[in-house]
């Protein structure tokens, strides 16, 4: 979605007649975002992807969401949470409300179907591991630190190389470069802490144009269905356009430093509908010769923040793990735990890496984090 990409054999003009050597037409497919009116991409396929040959109840384990209540801070030991087999299979939801899902995701097997949520996009950060998106606009390689990006209505397959942990967002619309941070054209502007550069696009792999019996588990705001297709998704000979699957690393996201603490905004990646997406990467600490580099306490009465640890020393939190997830309530202050402050005065950098989710709405608890809970830590602020 960041720029317009092109791939593969493409007629001039589009919706024209557009033929294989054989002198059959491709079957073009337009994959588009709020109805007609917003991003969208035209591909070209050997067969339709329309022909589907079955439809089949798909059922899915269902886990009940409760409130934070009595609201409060909260710690989950989300690498105590079950691992799965697949990608899709393995996820073990964490947090969510209208707006987004939120779960666990950890797992060796190539998944043997292909999955489509038509709910709204998808966003994977992946903490662990290394594989491939396998996509019909192409294979996208992934490797720790990636979010992907999966629009709503893509169809893919996760096939990992090795065992891979994501944290997995499901939204209720399209995940988005927050607007601060383009120019009228659409551009990335200079202050924007990543660059078009920085976004990798799927590459279009050879079509494959097998005929059988393909399944696709398709998910759609809680209701499911198992489609039989007649011919394999990928058999794209080319596509065009600004709606496709893409990758950004973390790892390439350029903080912004200052004199005095930053706020959470100057480390947003992204946003969707009701949440807002953010890193906090290794980075200099702030400049001033008084400057106290870890945040000061706070209540964001607008919103759940959730953080996700993935790796380094996190200074300003107590009892934290590499895939703890914290969960600090809009109306429970919170902030640096006792000594924090003093023992970070002498620091210059840290080498803390951690994403965050900010939603507008509250937070409900799936049973899964429940059940991993660190129950004593809304206590860990208190002064020995
Ligand atoms: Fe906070």
């Amino acid at each position: 979605m960041p720029v317009y990409v092109r791939a593969g054999q493409l007629p001039p003009k589009r919706h024209i007649q557009f033929r294989n050597g054989a002198g059959t037409l491709y079957s073009e497919e337009l994959l588009s975002t709020k109805g007609f009116e917003s991003v969208y991409s035209l591909l070209y396929h050997e067969h339709p992807p329309t022909a589907i040959s079955d439809v089949r109840p798909w059922k899915r384990s269902s886990y009940a969401l409760v409130p934070n209540e009595p609201l409060r801070n909260r710690h989950f030991f989300t690498t105590r949470a079950p691992h799965g087999s697949d990608a899709i299979d393995a996820r073990v939801p964490m947090l969510g409300n209208d707006d987004i899902l939120i779960s666990i995701a950890e797992f060796t097997d190539a998944m043997d179907y292909f999955y489509r949520n038509v709910g709204g996009d998808e966003l994977l950060f992946v903490h662990s591991g290394s594989g491939t998106l396998q996509t019909p606009f192409g294979n996208l390689d992934y490797r720790p630190h990636d979010y992907l990006i999966i629009p709503s209505g893509t169809t893919y397959r996760v096939v990992p190389a090795e065992q891979t942990r994501m944290l997995v967002h499901e939204c209720r619309g399209m995940v988005k470069v927050p607007r601060k941070y383009r120019n009228e054209f659409g551009q990335l502007e200079e202050h924007a802490p990543y660059y078009e550069r920085d976004f990798r696009a799927p590459v279009l792999q050879a079509p494959i144009t097998e005929r059988g019996a393909f399944e696709i588990r398709v998910a759609h705001s809680g209701r499911n269905a198992i489609h039989i297709a007649q011919f394999h998704p990928c058999d794209v000979v080319g596509w065009d356009g600004y709606c496709y699957p893409y990758a950004f690393n973390v790892d390439d996201f350029a903080p912004i430093v200052g004199q005095l603490h930053q706020p959470p905004p100057v480390h947003a990646t992204f946003e969707s509908p009701g949440a807002a997406f953010c890193a906090f990467v290794p980075r200099l600490f702030d400049f001033h010769p008084l400057a106290v580099p870890i945040p000061y306490n706070h209540a964001s009465v607008d919103c759940d923040e959730v953080l996700y640890y993935v790796s380094g020393n996190f200074m300003s939190r107590r009892g934290i793990l590499e895939g703890s997830i914290t969960l600090h309530a809009a109306g429970a202050t919170h902030g640096p735990q006792p000594g924090a402050i003093e023992s970070s005065l002498d620091k210059n950098s840290t080498d803390e890496l951690a994403v965050m989710v900010d939603t507008f709405a509250p937070l409900l608890i799936a049973q899964p984090a429940i059940a991993c809970e660190d129950e004593a830590y809304f206590r860990s602020w208190m002064v020995p």
